[in-house]
């Protein structure tokens, strides 16, 4: 039965229209420039134009649907995000992070160019994160533009994305030992930030007001959580050559997981539990949620 009312190819073709849309945003504001700073820009294009799911970008677009908003500007607001999360990618990848040395199947930008090459790249994809917000072209009105921002702005940072890479660096000190809340809070921030993020400013953009966003805060917090336990699950059951990335890493660096918690059974359990209650969450919608839908039986049932 297809309980979602959407089937995985329709989800496949929505993914692969918003990574071209995606890839064209990239293109167009990432033009290279003639004097040595070059380097800089190749650096950014090579991260962030071509190979990652473009999750977050989907969940934008398709939460903007909900509210008929125009798709070039979703997408701006979109690519703003996606811009955030590869440099997330960069620094996380870096030899003082996770040390790793492929992502999406290529070298990492550390190890294509250099450390401060990689250092940088992200920095300057951060900051072009908030030139896009900021841009007359995401939204004639100055009141989005500037919602748009604060929401990036807080999901990116020390409440956020940030906070929560700091937590999982710490997690391999001695004396450093997670319960299940904190793994929540950890992974909430880490991962599920950038989600919500998304799903937020995608209302924002419907112009939807803060009462009118609740089921899908509590969408979005749901499908945050249920897909960083399936990355950690593909971490220890996936295959390597499909996910792009080296994997079998998050043990043996420390790493405090819902898996390395509650075992690999239980954690599947615990990341279907939450796609289930992510789609209850979206009842008040009807077939145009359905994108929505699908994306969250495909966070925790992809293979990359
Ligand atoms: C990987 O994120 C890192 C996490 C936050 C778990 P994605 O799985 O969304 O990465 P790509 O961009 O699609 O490769
Ligand atoms: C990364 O989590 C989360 C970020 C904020 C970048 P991981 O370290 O588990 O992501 P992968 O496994 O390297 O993609
Ligand atoms: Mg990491
Ligand atoms: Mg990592
Ligand atoms: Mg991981």
């Amino acid at each position: 039965m297809n309980v979602v009312g959407i089937d995985g190819d329709a989800l496949g073709d929505s993914l692969k229209r918003v990574q071209r849309e995606v890839d064209s945003v990239f293109d167009a504001e990432l033009p290279l420039p003639s004097d040595t700073s070059a380097r800089l820009v190749e650096a950014m294009r090579y991260a962030a134009i071509g190979g990652g799911k473009r999750v977050r970008p989907l969940l934008v677009v398709s939460t903007a649907e909900l509210f008929g908003v125009d798709r070039d500007a979703a997408l701006r607001a979109g690519a703003a995000v996606e811009a955030i999360h590869v440099y997330s990618l960069i620094h996380d990848d870096l030899p003082c992070m996770d040390d790793d040395d492929l992502r999406h199947g290529k070298p990492t930008v550390h190890k294509a160019y250099d450390e401060a090459t990689a250092v940088l790249a992200g920095d300057a994809l951060h900051a072009l994160a908030f030139e896009i917000l900021a841009d007359n072209d995401t939204s004639a009105d100055p009141f989005v533009r500037s919602e748009l921002i604060a929401t990036l702005g807080t999901a990116s940072g020390m409440k956020g994305m940030a906070g929560g890479q700091m937590m999982d660096m710490v997690a391999d000190e001695e004396g450093v030992e997670y319960d299940l809340r904190s793994i929540t809070r950890l992974q909430q921030l880490k991962t599920g930030a950038l989600l919500a993020a998304s799903v937020e400013m995608g209302a924002v953009l419907g112009r939807v007001p803060p009462e009118g966003r609740a089921h899908l805060r509590a969408y979005a917090r749901d499908i945050g959580l249920a897909f960083q336990i399936a990355d950690d699950l593909l971490d220890v059951t996936g295959d390597a050559d499909k996910a792009g990335k080296a994997l079998r890493k998050d043990q043996s660096q420390g790493k405090q997981t819902f898996v390395t918690l509650m075992g690999v059974d239980k954690a599947r359990e615990q990341a279907d539990a939450l796609v289930d209650q992510a789609i209850a969450h979206l009842g008040s919608h009807g077939r145009e949620a359905d994108t929505l839908r699908a994306l969250a039986r495909f966070i925790v049932e992809r293979d990359r």
